[in-house]
C-alpha cells in the first residue's frame, strides 16, 4: 500500500514525479503529494481528492512548477491506514524545522509511543499519520548528533513493522536517505540520475541499472558532480520488463489490456522450463533434488487471487505427487501453530512478492524449518529472496488492482512444480510427464481461443447487467474458479458475490436462490459434470438465472433460456484456465456498463503490505 518515488538529479522534475506516481497508483490512490527540493528550498503540496488525487497534482504542476529547476524531488500516492485520506495526512511529511522531509510506505506499529515522547519534547504534529513521527524522530536525534545519516540509522532502529521510508534534508538536497523493512524499496540509476521507488513500473524511463535495497540497511544516495554515488552499494537486480508494458497502449483499462495479454502470460511463464533431454527447470532452487524427494506435505500459502491459484494447483500436486496438500490463508496461517518440519514444503503464492501476510507466514515456515518456496511475478521481491526456492510467473507488470494475467501465470508454473515432484518422486512415468508437459503447452493457445470470443462473452453478459446478487458454483477444479469469478465481480463491480462448492448449495446457501438471483455453474465436461448439471437443475427450480461455462454446450440449455460462455476443452486439471477467462470478462463488462473503473476499484490497493 501506498506508492514512493523519488529522482535525484537532472532528471528530477515534478512532471517525472507525477508519472512515476500514475504507474504506482495502482498501489492506493486517496490522496497524492509531493516535495520539491528548489533552490528557495522545500516546497510541498499534497492533495486528496478521492481516485483523482494524481490528476489534480499534476493539473498543479502544469499550472505552477513547470520550469523550476530542483535538485531532487519526491511524491507518494496514499492508501490511508492511519489518519482519514485528506491533505493534512497526505504525504510527504515535515518536521518542525521544515529540515527533513519523509515519505513512507507501511506502518509504524509504536508510533503512539514515539509521538507521545517527542510531544513531551516540544514537538508539533500537522496530521493524524503514523508517519509523521518518523521525521520528528530523525530531527530530534539529529539535533542530538549532529549527523544526518546517524540521526536516519536511529530514527529507523527505533522504528517497529513494516516500512519503506526516504527522508530528503534540505542542507542536502541533492541526497536520499533509503530504508525498508519487509516493504518493497528500488533503485534505478542512469549517468546522471538516480531514481527511488516503491516497485519498477515506476522507474523504467531511461534507467539503466536496477537495485535492491537490502533489508534493514540504510543507502545514501546523491548525485554529485553528474555522478550517481550509492553508499553502500547495494545489490544489482535484473529487470526484463520495459517501459511499454506498463502503458495501456490503445485499450481503455490496463485489466482489459491484461486480460488479453493472458496467452502470453502463460506461455512466457512455460517457456524455457523443460530441456531437451526432457527434465523440468525451476528458477531459483536452494532445495537439492534429494531434499526434495523427501517431501511428504505441501502447504500453500497465499491471498486472494493467489490464493485461487494455489486452490487450483492442490488437485494436480496431490493427483499427480500423491502427497498430501494443505491449503490456506496466509493470515490465518501465520497465527496458527502449524505442524511442519523439514519434509514439508511452504509454498507462498504472491503476484507482487510482497504481501506481508504471505511473507510473514513464509519466513515462519522457514523458521519452523519447512522447506519454502515462493511463485511470485517479481523478480528480486521480498518474498523471492527470502524463500529457499523461486519460481517466477513471467507475466509481466500486471497493473489493474483485480488480477487476471498473473491467476493463470501462477497456475501454470504451479502445474510445472506438480509435474517436476512428479518426474523425481516418480510418481509419473517419464512418457506419462512429457505427455502432460506438452498438453499444458497447448494451454496458452486454448487460452487465446477464449480470448477471441471476448465479444460473445459480452453480448452474453448483457442479460446480466441488471442483476445484482450472483453465485458462482463448481465441483473440483471448478471451485476455486467459481471463488475466484466472484472474487472479480464483487472487487471491481461491488455486486454481492459468492462462491460455492456446488455441492454445498443445498447446506445453506440454496435458501437465498430467488428469481433475482444468477447462477454461474463451472460445467466444463469432467468426471463431475453431471453432478454440477444437476446442481443446476436445483437453482433453476428456484427461479434463478442460469449462466454456465462450458466446454459443450448442455443440449437443452437454449430451450431453458439459460445462459451459456463457450470455453475450449483442455486437461480437466488444467481447464481453470480457460474457464476463468469468461468470468474475467463479465466482471469487466459490467463495470465498465455501470460507469465504474475496473483499474482502480475503491478501497483496495494491489500490494497489501499491511495486516
Ligand atoms: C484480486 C487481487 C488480490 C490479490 C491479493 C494477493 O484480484 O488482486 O486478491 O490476489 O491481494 O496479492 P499478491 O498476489 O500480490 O500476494
Amino acid at each position: 500500500m501506498c506508492g514512493i518515488v523519488g529522482i535525484v538529479g537532472d532528471k528530477a522534475t515534478a512532471k517525472a514525479i507525477v508519472e512515476g506516481l500514475r504507474r504506482l497508483e495502482y498501489r492506493g490512490y486517496d490522496s497524492a503529494g509531493m516535495v520539491l527540493a528548489t533552490n528557495v528550498g522545500f516546497e510541498v503540496k499534497r492533495i486528496a481528492q478521492d481516485t483523482s488525487s494524481i490528476a489534480a497534482l499534476s493539473d498543479w504542476v502544469n499550472a505552477t512548477t513547470n520550469s523550476v529547476k530542483l535538485s531532487s524531488a519526491m511524491g507518494h500516492t496514499r492508501w490511508a491506514t492511519h489518519g482519514v485520506p485528506s491533505e493534512m495526512n497526505a504525504h510527504p511529511h515535515l518536521d518542525c524545522s521544515g529540515q527533513f522531509a519523509v515519505v513512507h510506505n507501511g506502518i509504524v506499529e509504536n508510533y503512539k509511543e514515539i509521538r507521545e515522547q517527542l510531544m513531551a519534547l516540544g514537538h508539533e504534529f500537522a496530521s493524524e499519520t503514523d508517519t509523521e513521527v518518523i521525521v520528528h524522530l530523525v530531527e530530534e536525534r539529529y539535533r542530538l548528533n549532529n549527523d544526518v545519516r546517524e540521526a536516519v540509522t536511529e530514527a529507523f532502529d527505533e522504528l517497529v513493522g513494516s516500512m519503506a521510508v526516504v527522508v530528503m534534508n534540505l542542507k542536502e538536497p541533492e541526497t536520499f536517505y533509503m530504508m525498508r523493512r519487509m516493504a518493497p524499496l528500488v533503485i534505478g540509476t542512469d549517468d546522471s540520475s538516480l531514481f527511488v521507488a516503491s516497485d519498477i513500473p515506476a522507474l523504467l524511463d531511461g534507467v539503466t541499472k536496477y537495485f535492491s535495497v537490502p533489508e534493514d540497511a540504510l543507502i545514501t544516495g546523491s548525485v554529485r558532480h553528474g555522478k550517481v554515488v550509492l553508499e553502500p552499494l547495494p545489490e544489482t537486480l535484473e529487470v526484463e520488463w520495459d517501459a511499454s508494458k506498463v502503458d495501456v497502449g490503445g485499450y481503455t483499462d490496463f485489466m482489459s489490456k491484461e486480460i488479453d495479454e493472458q496467452p502470453r502470460a502463460l506461455s512466457d511463464t512455460l517457456a524455457g522450463r523443460v530441456d531437451r533431454g526432457g527434465l523440468i527447470s525451476l528458477d531459483e532452487l536452494n532445495i537439492s533434488p534429494e531434499e526434495l524427494k523427501t517431501i511428504h506435505k505441501i502447504v500453500i500459502v497465499g491471498c486472494g487471487t493467489s490464493l485461487h491459484a494455489g486452490m487450483v494447483a492442490r488437485y494436480a500436486l496431490e493427483h499427480f505427487v500423491r502427497v498430501p496438500v494443505e491449503i490456506e490463508v496466509s493470515s490465518e496461517f501465520r497465527y496458527r501453530d502449524p505442524v511442519l518440519s523439514p519434509t514439508t514444503l511452504v509454498v507462498g503464492v504472491s503476484q507482487s512478492g510482497e504481501t506481508l501476510d504471505t511473507m510473514v507466514a513464509l519466513s515462519e515456515a522457514k523458521a519452523s524449518g519447512a522447506k519454502t518456496m515462493v511463485v511470485s511475478n517479481v523478480v528480486g521481491s521480498s518474498m523471492a529472496r527470502m524463500a529457499d526456492a523461486v519460481l517466477y510467473t513471467r507475466a509481466g507488470p500486471e497493473i489493474s488492482v483485480a488480477s487476471t494475467k498473473t491467476f493463470i501465470a501462477q497456475i501454470g508454473a504451479l502445474e510445472i512444480l506438480a509435474l517436476y515432484l512428479a518426474d523425481l518422486k516418480r510418481t509419473l512415468f517419464p512418457a506419462e510427464v512429457q505427455e502432460l508437459i506438452s498438453k499444458l503447452n497447448e494451454v496458452p493457445e486454448a487460452v487465446g481461443r477464449a480470448i477471441s470470443q471476448i465479444q460473445e462473452y459480452e453480448k452474453t453478459t448483457q442479460a446480466l447487467l441488471e442483476y445484482q446478487r450472483f453465485y458462482f458454483i463448481g465441483r473440483n477444479v471448478g471451485y476455486p474458479v467459481a471463488l475466484e469469478g466472484a472474487l472479480k465481480l464483487k472487487e471491481i463491480t461491488y455486486t454481492p458475490s459468492e462462491g460455492y462448492p456446488a455441492g454445498e448449495l443445498k447446506h445453506g446457501p440454496i435458501a437465498m436462490i430467488d428469481d433475482k438471483a444468477v447462477v454461474v455453474a463451472i460445467a466444463s465436461k469432467s468426471s463431475l459434470y453431471e453432478k454440477v448439471l444437476a446442481n443446476v437443475e436445483e437453482v433453476r427450480a428456484r427461479g434463478a438465472k442460469v449462466v454456465i461455462v462450458a466446454n459443450e454446450a448442455p443440449v437443452d440449455s437454449e430451450v431453458r433460456g439459460d445462459e451459456v460462455f463457450l470455453v475450449p476443452r483442455i486437461h480437466q486439471l488444467f481447464s481453470p484456465m480457460v474457464d476463468v477467462v469468461p468470468l474475467q470478462v463479465m466482471a469487466h463488462y459490467i463495470s465498465v456498463s455501470r460507469g465504474l473503473d475496473p483499474d482502480r476499484p475503491r478501497n483496495l490497493a494491489k500490494t497489501v503490505t499491511v495486516e
